[in-house]
């Protein structure tokens, strides 16, 4: 790689900082041998944020984090700052990370592992080779329109308000991010929404569909209602390939669409902002799954979501599409040993814990590059 790249790691809470230290010993191995040159620094977010600074996400991080080429999150909360005030919660710091880097287009792969086909819920047969990737608007929609609140009546009730919104130009560049994606996939894309009873909806739909005759012709484009993919997805997820939908649906569909993959501990996710004149955009990299507080610091949590997070950022952020199927094979590669953490162990396989995980996906690494330069030199 020519140039020098620049990321922020956030450890965050629970298992954070268990499978952040994986992650980074996997970064420090593509320096080492594949002639990567990244850079580390890391920062704060989360509870442990509010316990050193007294706000989930501070301003030294957030600015650091606006100077990376690339940020790669673990996981932030815990049961420890239930209590504190809304708006300064450990998720309050990651909705600030995404609002102020302007990250409106998050990507969640939903891909089934041909090692793991029977840890699903569903028949093997329905979920075999499943591979989805939905897009998730975020930075708009529910999560951040105005009027919000909790006000208290003249009668003495209370109400709680939220605001669904969308703009057109909103909607447009995060449709068009799902476009061109699909192009590189089975040029499909199923645009979801609610237009049968809202406004907001109804918008989505016209202005999809706008831009898909003006510019996207060549992809198939379908919409459904949020509810009936909620069920497709149960069905016939296979029907399938590019999802997008707005911050409140996605957040739903996606956590369904990664139950079917029986692994949530292997789900990654990328989010995106605009690129710039030169092509330059920010990023932000985590695992789809949560804080686990209940088996932080007992070496038991998955770190292969948090390390196929960093094949995205290689894709994504870096074009080093080489490394990341690397990696990814790698993933791959260690399930088909049989190796397993406790999240998908299935019988018959070898229960490793959190660095044991760590240690023997860098040994299959090694195993690679040495195979590949016995095969170059042959
Ligand atoms: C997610 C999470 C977040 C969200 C929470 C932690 C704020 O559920 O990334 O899907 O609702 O967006
Ligand atoms: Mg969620």
């Amino acid at each position: 790689m020519s140039s020098k790249k620049r990321i922020v790691a956030l450890q965050g809470d629970g298992i954070g900082p268990e499978i952040m230290a994986e992650a980074l010993k996997v970064i420090g191995w593509f320096n080492e041998n594949a002639g990567t040159d990244i850079e580390v620094s890391k920062g704060d977010i989360g509870g442990m944020c509010i316990d050193k600074h007294g706000v989930p996400l501070d301003d030294a991080t957030l600015e650091a984090c606006r100077k990376a080429d690339a940020v790669l999150l673990a996981a932030v909360g815990g049961p420890k700052w239930d209590k504190v005030d809304y708006n300064i919660r450990p998720e309050a710091g990651l909705l600030k990370l995404r609002k102020e880097l302007d990250l409106f287009a998050n990507l969640r792969p939903a891909k089934v592992f041909d090692a793991l086909v029977d840890a699903s819920t569903l028949k093997p047969e329905i979920v075999r080779g499943l591979d989805i990737l939905i897009v998730r608007e975020l930075t708009g929609g529910v999560y951040f329109g105005q009027p919000r609140g909790i006000e208290t009546l003249e009668n003495g009730e209370r109400r709680g308000v939220n605001t669904q919104v969308y703009t057109t130009s909103e909607i447009l560049r995060v449709a068009r991010v799902a476009f061109d994606l699909a192009k590189k996939r089975q040029n499909r894309v199923c645009s979801c929404e609610k237009a049968n009873v809202m406004e907001s909806g109804k918008l989505w739909r016209e202005e999809v569909t706008a831009l898909h005759d003006a510019e996207y012709k060549d992809v198939a484009l379908s919409h459904m209602y949020a509810d009936n993919c909620a069920m497709q997805l149960l069905r016939n997820p296979a029907q399938f390939d590019v999802i997008v939908t707005d911050n409140l649906f996605g957040d739903i569909l996606s956590d369904e669409a990664a139950m079917l993959t029986g692994s949530l501990g292997m789900l990654p996710s990328a989010s995106l902002g605009a690129a710039d004149e030169n092509g330059r955009r920010a990023a932000l990299y985590e695992p789809i799954h949560g804080s686990a507080p209940d088996i932080a610091g007992k070496g038991a949590a998955n770190p292969l979501a948090i390390i196929l997070s960093i094949a995205m950022m290689f894709r994504y952020s870096f074009d080093l599409g080489e490394e990341a199927d690397r990696l990814e094979q790698a993933v791959e590669a260690v399930l088909g040993k049989g190796l397993r953490t406790a999240d998908i162990m299935s019988k018959g396989c070898t229960r490793l814990s959190t660095e044991d995980m760590g240690r023997a996906l860098l040994d299959t690494l090694a195993e690679g590059a040495s195979a590949s330069k016995a095969a170059a030199s042959a």
